[in-house]
């Protein structure tokens, strides 16, 4: 086979993980990296010319594939849909920017024949998409109850252990779990927009208003056993969502450590489904990209 040809949206965190496996795979071509600024030091090598801030040169850079792995939600919606658009497949890690219109984009890829995965962008490493899909095949969803932020999960377990707020922070920042603006993780944000689009796979509909308890150094953070729950069950013909922090737990997110996600899915004939894994950092969600990858190169290669 030629190298399939791949284009990386974002060389941070995510976008550098990806970058330092594919240019160092064969089977791959790296034939564009879109950034803010081509010029800042990166922690991987990677040609310069490579390095471009406009959407159009990755674009026109003919890629088979698009990676997109981008701090910005907007951005990183208009980037895919203009992929989509050209019938190129994409993967995107990027929660904000499928949330905004997770229908949208996955008709718009159906409408072209191109492949829209986007495992990464909820649990990190692990595979909640996969699971809510799972359980979705098996028969109706009655809800779903899920730890969804690897940088809360970890702040929490710091701050019962007597941590300032701030430095389990800057801790969380360090080890690459938190967003560009971490208050994106603080304020419920980043769980809401995951939440979104697990609904969206158990519901075929993203909730539009979910009420969100955010992290601060005020909230009931010194006793152990509270976590962030992110959650949406259908009830009366509703979608009733939430992002909260609790303590009265399912033994599923009892002592779920670090960065790690949990997931539980309730179907409506009473089975349920649960998932754990790593969900944040380069190399937990870089990989799951790369699983997505490799699933649409297959598909490429009729195998
Ligand atoms: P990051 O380290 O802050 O890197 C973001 C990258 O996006 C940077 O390279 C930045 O360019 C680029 N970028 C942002 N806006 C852009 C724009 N308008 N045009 C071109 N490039 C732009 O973020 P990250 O941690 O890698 O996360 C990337 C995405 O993956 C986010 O959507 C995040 O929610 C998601 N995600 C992250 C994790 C994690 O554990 N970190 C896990 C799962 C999903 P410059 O470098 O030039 O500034
Ligand atoms: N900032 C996110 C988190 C990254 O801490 O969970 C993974 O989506």
């Amino acid at each position: 086979y030629q190298p399939v040809r791949v284009a990386v949206a974002g060389a941070g965190v995510v976008g550098g993980g990806l970058l330092k496996r594919l240019l160092n795979d064969p089977r791959f071509e790296v034939v564009s990296v879109l950034v803010r600024d081509p010029a800042k030091p990166r922690d991987f090598a990677c040609p310069a010319e490579l390095f471009t801030a406009a959407q159009d040169d990755l674009l026109a850079s003919k890629p088979h594939v698009v990676l997109e792995a981008m701090s910005e939600g907007q951005a990183g919606h208009d980037l895919i849909r203009a992929a989509l658009d050209k019938g190129l497949d994409v993967v995107s890690a990027n929660k904000q920017a499928i949330s905004i219109d997770p229908a949208g984009l996955n008709d718009l890829a159906w409408g072209t024949g191109a492949r829209l995965a986007y495992s990464a962008a909820v649990g990190g490493g692990s595979p909640m998409i996969e699971t809510l899909r799972l359980a979705r095949a098996a028969g109706p969803v009655a809800g779903f109850e899920a730890v969804l932020n690897g940088t809360v999960n970890f702040m929490l377990e710091r701050l019962a252990e007597g941590d300032a707020f701030d430095d389990a922070l800057s801790a969380a920042r360090a080890a690459g779990f938190a967003e560009e603006d971490p208050s994106s993780d603080l304020e419920g944000l980043d769980s809401a927009a995951k939440v979104r689009l697990l609904a969206y796979e158990a519901f075929g509909e993203a909730p539009q208003d979910l009420p969100l308890e955010a992290l601060s150094p005020d909230a009931p953070l010194g006793r152990r056993g509270v976590r962030q729950i992110g959650a949406c069950h259908a009830r009366g013909g509703k979608l009733e969502a939430r992002v909260a922090l609790e303590s009265d737990l399912d033994p599923v997110f009892h002592d779920l450590k670090g960065e790690r996600n949990a997931l539980k899915v309730y179907g409506q004939d009473g089975r349920v489904w649960t998932c754990k894994g790593r969900g944040a950092g380069r190399w937990a969600t870089a990989e799951s990209v790369l699983a997505d990858l490799s699933d649409i190169v297959r598909i490429r290669q009729g195998l």
